[in-house]
């Protein structure tokens, strides 16, 4: 079985200080990890440097909350995979909901992202999910098959490439009410039988780790990872606070 995995998603909140402190509580709290357990934390693209280097002692890995899809060149303001693996990335975001929605970012661009990511040896969270809007529609499955696959179609993969992919709901995020845990079981199923339609069945269950995100927290982690298709969460406000963090990896490090 793969391993459960648990991803911080720090967003735009932490400056250099508010980074470095959080990660040394966490370091010195979260000492006794088995491992069954993966942990990452995404902060800024400005700390990482920093981050890595305080990660190099503990047992907690690092990722970016996003990757340009290019190597190198005049591309003002991006990052490079190559970048983010030299100092010490090992996941990166992407198609998260918010670069969807304030800038445009497309499913074609999520494709081009993981495909750049893969060949530099980047473990990609693909984040899919529906708006308030799409899901009154009744569009939510149709919306997540798609997004799903229009990020993977005719990317091919080694047998020891990971990929994890985040149902999030996007009306759901940061709203402090997270979706039943039965109706993200549902979804990940239904993108399970996506990433079956488009990766033969063993590559499916090796590579890929499907998780949830959206307002996860302390008090409703353990409802999500005791369901049987989903391998972990990609947690924001609730992975800021030392306590709530730590109180979170304590619910379910016992679990799988
Ligand atoms: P949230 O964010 O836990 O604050 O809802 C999750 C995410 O956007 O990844």
């Amino acid at each position: 079985m793969p391993k459960m995995i648990f991803i911080a998603n720090w967003k735009m909140n932490l400056g250099l200080k508010e980074t470095v402190i959080l990660i040394k509580q966490l370091l010195g709290g979260l000492k006794k990890i088995k491992n069954n357990l993966e942990i990452v934390i995404c902060p800024s693209f400005t700390v990482l440097s920093e981050a890595s280097k305080l990660l190099k002692k503990g047992n907690i890995k690092l990722g970016s909350q996003d990757v340009f899809w290019e190597e190198k060149g005049a591309y003002t303001g991006n990052i490079s995979p190559k970048m983010l693996k030299e100092i010490g990335c090992e996941y990166v975001i992407i198609g998260h909901s918010e670069r969807r929605q304030y800038l445009g970012e497309t499913d074609e661009m999520a494709h081009q992202k993981i495909k750049a990511a893969i060949k530099e040896g980047l473990i990609p969270i693909l984040c899919v999910g529906e708006t308030f809007e799409e899901r009154q529609e009744g569009q939510k499955d149709y919306i997540i098959i798609k997004q799903v696959t229009k990020a993977l179609e005719g990317i091919s993969l080694s047998r020891g490439q990971k990929i994890i992919i985040a149902y999030e709901p996007v009306w759901v995020i940061g709203s402090g009410q997270a979706v039943k845990p039965e109706e993200a079981e549902y979804t990940n199923q239904i993108i399970k039988q996506s990433l079956i339609d488009l990766y033969p069945r063993d590559i499916v269950e090796q590579n890929f780790r499907i998780i949830y995100g959206g307002s996860v927290d302390s008090s409703v982690i353990k409802s999500f990872v005791e369901r049987s298709v989903i391998d972990g969460v990609l947690v924001g406000g609730a992975s800021l606070k030392t306590k709530d963090f730590i109180k979170m990896i304590n619910k379910i490090h016992p679990v799988k």
